[in-house]
């Protein structure tokens, strides 16, 4: 038996998370485009077991079914991503309307039960018509998201009201172009840094493009970790920090970029993008699953920095240790760093994988643990305005393919069954007014 959470502020919303080709499967229907998700998942060795993202959930088809799973566990929002090639399915032009229409009934389905609809215009799932001309090394892709992001506020902006740019540009720039572990497959290492301010340049435009059309609520998601220094030299964590938070963080909130990184974009700063790459956000979300040891690297090799194991923590099937008070020290830390200029927090992620049954005490201890822990943070005074779970349903883990597991609902991905975890059990009477 847990006790009971604390009473969080009156208006604090609670969600759950998920992305477009992690859930949705149905890769071929209605005009859909082929993505670098596709690509990669195809590709020989790029992913778990050769997993692919075709089916997944099959969300695209089932959707129905998973907002009944959203009402039943009496959640306020729902974080999901829409599928940049079913918008348009090369990258640019005029919209497919009947990509748009699944987006259209799945608000409606929400709106229907009462349940927030936060949609993020891009979680990774570029479409490959663009990467083919660059990907996000080419400026232009900056643009043709703006352009994209229109597309999507006509058609849903009447009932839409927040919107999340981008998800962890981080996780794209060094996952995805730096070390090659995602799509698109890219190993630059330290020469991947044009993507990070052609992704920001992106979120400015499409911060504007939402503006125009009227939208309530802007906010971009970052991935965010305390970096903990190991060894007698701090420089290793402070260049990682700079790396992973302020090299996101800075330029959206404060117009800057930490100096060295701006010297290092250089000419690819052009006058006038840091006015748009800050254009002001109502919110920031904050996506947490870890803090970062950091010490100096034992070889002379193409970073300036090496990650080390944390020890001392319980840790999750993926092997990320447990520090929920690393969840309190991000906030506040966020706080203390950029004083006034910071807008209030969502947590948009957070979450565990862990064994596949239904029986998993481990996932409610985390979430109780993490939801304290943001309740600390506001107790010390940090505007924290909602917390989403990572994630409803298990589902494709990048290049971890199906093998972890994070959602409150289990998924058999043979016969597609869900089947309610505890977690989901618990978090349902959590959420139920006292
Ligand atoms: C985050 C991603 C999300 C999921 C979780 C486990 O970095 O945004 O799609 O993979 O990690």
């Amino acid at each position: 038996m847990v006790d009971p959470l604390p009473r969080f502020p009156d208006g604090f919303l609670f969600g759950c998370s998920t992305a477009s080709y992690q859930i949705e499967g149905a890769v071929h229907a209605d005009g859909r485009g082929p993505s670098i998700w596709d690509t990669f998942s195809h590709t020989d060795g790029r992913t778990r077991d050769g997993d692919t993202g075709d089916v997944a959930c099959d969300h695209y088809h089932r959707y129905p079914e998973d907002v009944a799973l959203l009402a039943d566990l009496g959640v306020g929002a729902y974080r999901f991503s829409i599928a940049w090639p079913r918008v348009q399915p090369t990258g640019s032009g005029g919209p497919n309307r009947a990509g748009l229409d699944f987006y259209d009934r799945l608000v409606d389905a929400l709106l229907e039960r009462g349940i927030t609809p936060v949609p993020t215009l891009f979680h990774w799932d570029l479409p490959q018509t663009l990467e083919d001309k660059g990907g996000w090394l080419n400026r232009d892709t900056a643009s043709y998201f703006a352009d994209y992001t229109s597309h999507v506020v006509t058609r849903l902006g009447d009932r839409v009201r927040r919107w999340i740019t981008l998800n962890e540009p981080i996780v794209h720039m060094a996952q995805g172009y730096a070390y090659g572990t995602h799509a698109p497959g890219r190993t630059l290492m330290l020469d991947a840094l044009p993507v990070a301010h052609h992704q920001l340049l992106g979120h400015g435009l499409a911060a504007r493009a939402l503006r125009a059309a009227g939208a309530a609520e802007v906010m971009i998601t970052n991935n965010c970790t305390p970096v903990r220094p190991d060894g007698d030299d701090p420089t290793p964590a402070a260049i990682y920090d700079a790396f992973h938070n302020r090299l996101f963080n800075d330029p959206v909130l404060l117009g800057t970029y930490p100096s060295f990184l701006g010297d290092a974009l250089g000419d690819l700063v052009r006058d006038g993008d840091l006015d748009i790459i800050r254009t002001p956000l109502d919110a920031l979300g904050i996506n947490y699953y870890n803090p970062t040891k950091v010490g100096a690297p034992a070889d002379e090799g193409p970073l300036p920095f090496e990650t080390r194991p944390i020890e001392g923590y319980p840790t999750t099937a993926f092997g990320w240790p447990v520090v929920p008070a690393g969840l309190t020290e991000l906030l506040t830390g966020l706080k203390e760093t950029y004083g006034s200029a910071l807008p209030p927090i969502y947590i948009t992620e957070n979450g565990c994988s862990t064994e596949p049954g239904v029986d998993d005490q481990f996932r409610v201890d985390y979430l109780d643990a993490h939801l304290r822990a943001v309740h600390d943070a506001i107790t010390a005074g940090v505007d924290v305005r909602g917390y989403f779970v990572w994630s409803l349903l298990d589902n494709f883990e990048w290049a971890e393919g199906f093998s972890q597991r994070f959602g409150l609902v289990h998924v058999d991905f043979k016969t597609l069954a869900r089947t309610p975890r505890d977690s989901y059990r618990w978090l349902q009477s959590a959420l139920r007014p006292r």
